[in-house]
């Protein structure tokens, strides 16, 4: 099964098991938009799922948000409210936007979603703009970080939900213009972290 056809049966849930878990560390994650960017600027969000970022967005900025499943991007759709945001159909590893697109990117739970998280964190680096910033939230293992039960069910929840083992520094090791501004352990005994990436070279 892939993740299109899995996130197509989980998104009827995704909000039950999911909203209030990550409520707070997503309102953390952020507020960060309002110091890291300004009015009128172009923020993307990569993998928004059920839009459950959108209550938490300035409005005074234009955003877009993309994802592979239809069946989570609608429920996104219904949180739009007074947010200018366009949703639009697509895959994280292989952004449809020009370089140097975007002011700042969001994303949340995407990058050890998808088969190839080095992929879609290369992707991010070509379409911010020199000096915008990448805002993560996401479950990384430390390097060399034992974790047997989530090395042994990675084989299964990779194909239907997530990865359990991406390192995030590996992920950044391939991308030369992102240096770490923030690293911040938030949830599940530092399984969960909030990153704060910016682009400092072309
Ligand atoms: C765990 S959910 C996270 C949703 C949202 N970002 C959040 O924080 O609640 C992962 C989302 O990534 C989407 N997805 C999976 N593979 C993708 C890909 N290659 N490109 C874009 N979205 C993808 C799924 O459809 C799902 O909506």
């Amino acid at each position: 099964m892939g993740l299109k056809h899995s996130y197509t049966l989980i998104a009827p849930f995704y909000d039950l098991v999911v909203a209030k878990a990550t409520h707070a560390i997503r309102k953390t994650s952020l507020q960060q938009i309002q110091q890291l960017s300004r009015h009128g600027d172009k923020i993307l969000i990569t993998g928004i799922g059920t839009g459950l970022d959108i209550p938490h967005l300035p409005a005074d900025r234009f955003y877009t948000g993309i994802d592979l499943t239809p069946g989570m991007l609608n429920k996104a759709a219904r949180r739009k409210g007074a947010v200018n945001i366009t949703l639009q159909l697509g895959d994280a590893m292989n952004l449809p936007y020009e370089g140097a697109s975007f002011d700042l990117i969001v994303m949340h739970l995407i990058l050890a979603v998808v088969p190839d998280p080095q992929l879609a964190l290369r992707e991010a680096q070509r379409v911010v703009k020199t000096r915008g910033h990448i805002l993560i939230l996401d479950k990384f293992l430390k390097p060399g970080q034992l974790a047997l039960l989530r090395r042994l069910a990675n084989p299964i929840t990779r194909h239907i939900a997530t990865q359990t083992t991406v390192v995030f520094e590996h992920l950044l090791e391939e991308c030369k213009s992102l240096a770490k501004v923030e690293d911040e352990p938030v949830l599940a005994g530092g399984w969960f972290r909030r990153i704060v990436l910016q682009k400092t070279k072309d």
